[in-house]
């Protein structure tokens, strides 16, 4: 069948400029060859539309498929081990200055086939997956070499052509120094980062790139060689900024037009005007807060009022943020930073493809793709506000279900 007629539904079509979730209380939506073809009320259906071909959704929810946008879920082994240390005393900065953190994963990560790299992440993609998710974000990072970001990298891209879902990948070579290069972070940049980060985009490995602008990994100065090749080589930028402390990541990443800042708990009013002026969408990603078991929130009501979107992201990691749930990663939006049902659901939508560059993706409007999830909910709010629950009845992706 090459068209779907989905039809006694509610439909959170996430569009902007209407209602709460711009939500139609007995939709319906038709789809052919994996685009949105009508959306609307029931009602007013065209007639040619109504043939036996009719998908009676029995009032369930249809919204726009999920959108992880921020993930680095390739990668070798786990870091139990330092969680337990962080539950005994240790802070996550000790403990990388300690050796491990990152770079723990970085050895591991090295040492570990594509292989194995690729069935690991699986169980990972699998679970985001199984909730909805359609389209995710996957990072580098873990290598700091040529060989295993580009290894990453490769695993990142077959996960997208082997898997029924969308992966963007973002070249994360500026995420940590790696010990050999202990001390010489520029050096880093210059000798390895920035060579492989040429091959990677040569070899069409690399939609966006990507950073950690923090007092444990790259001051702001240290990336604009990164920043301006990024420009050059015409690849969008995100970065990992004001995670841990306010040294104006944030702002640099404005000042070249980033896509997204990610993390920001210590993002200041400049920043977020910076943020603001520069379109950037703030990607907000409680997992990491919730598990380093941070005190300091982002500055919700600060993008609220200076129109900062804000998206919303597993972070899914070993170490920072060891989850795989986008629906626990909105419900703790609402409940640790006080983001609203709806805040939340345009965070893992309509913002989420924003903050990945996507312009035919996260809401449900003509000529959008067919990436929807139908949920066994009647209003959107029950999609954050339960915890641990998977209401998932039907995921659909370029009109396959
Ligand atoms: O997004 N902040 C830096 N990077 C990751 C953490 C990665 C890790 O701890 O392995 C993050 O939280
Ligand atoms: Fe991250």
């Amino acid at each position: 069948m090459t068209q779907h007629v989905f039809w006694n539904c509610q439909i959170a079509t996430m569009e902007d400029g209407k209602n709460a979730y711009g939500l139609l209380e007995c939709g319906a939506l038709v789809e052919e060859k994996g685009f949105i073809q009508w959306v609307g009320p029931k009602a007013d259906l065209p007639h040619i539309y109504s043939s036996e071909d009719l998908i009676d959704l029995g009032g369930r929810l249809l919204t726009p498929a999920l959108i992880d946008c921020h993930t680095h879920l390739v990668h070798g082994g786990n870091r139990a081990q330092e969680f337990e240390m962080r539950l005994t005393g240790s802070s996550y900065e000790e403990v990388a200055r300690a050796g491990g953190g990152i770079i723990s994963t970085v050895s591991a990560t090295r040492g570990a086939s594509e292989d194995f790299l690729y069935l690991d992440a699986l169980t990972r993609v699998e679970a985001l997956m199984a909730e909805g998710v359609s389209t995710i974000e996957i990072k580098s990072g873990y290598g700091l070499d040529k060989k295993t970001e580009l290894k990453m990298l490769r695993v990142a891209r077959k996960i997208g052509e082997v898997c029924d879902i969308d992966v963007i990948t973002s070249f994360l070579g500026a995420h940590a120094i790696p010990p050999e290069f202990k001390n010489r972070a520029s050096s880093y940049i210059s000798e390895v980062c920035l060579p492989t980060f040429r091959e990677a985009v040569d070899e069409g490995l690399v939609d966006t790139v990507d950073a950690f602008c923090e007092g444990i990994a790259f001051q702001p100065s240290e990336l604009v060689p990164l920043f301006d090749l990024a420009r050059e080589l015409g690849i969008p930028i995100k970065l990992h900024a004001e995670q841990l402390s306010n040294i104006g990541g944030a702002k640099l990443a404005a000042d070249y037009g980033a896509l997204s800042a990610d993390h920001l708990e210590y993002l200041d009013k400049a920043g977020v005007v910076a943020m603001s002026a520069a379109g950037t969408i703030a990607v907000i990603l409680p997992g990491a807060f919730y598990t380093l078991r941070e005190v300091q929130k982002p500055p919700i009501e600060m993008f609220r009022k200076y129109k900062v979107p804000m998206a919303i992201a597993t972070d899914s990691n070993p170490g920072s943020s060891p989850m795989t749930s986008l629906l626990l990663a909105m419900n703790m939006g609402c409940t640790l930073f006080s983001m609203t049902p709806e805040e939340v659901l345009l965070g893992g939508t309509r913002n989420a493809a924003y903050a990945l560059g996507l312009k035919d993706k996260g809401t449900l409007q003509i000529g959008m793709q067919s990436d929807l999830s139908i949920w066994n909910v009647r209003h959107p709010a029950e999609l954050s506000y339960r915890i641990g629950f998977n209401p998932l009845h039907r995921r659909i992706k370029g009109g396959k279900i």
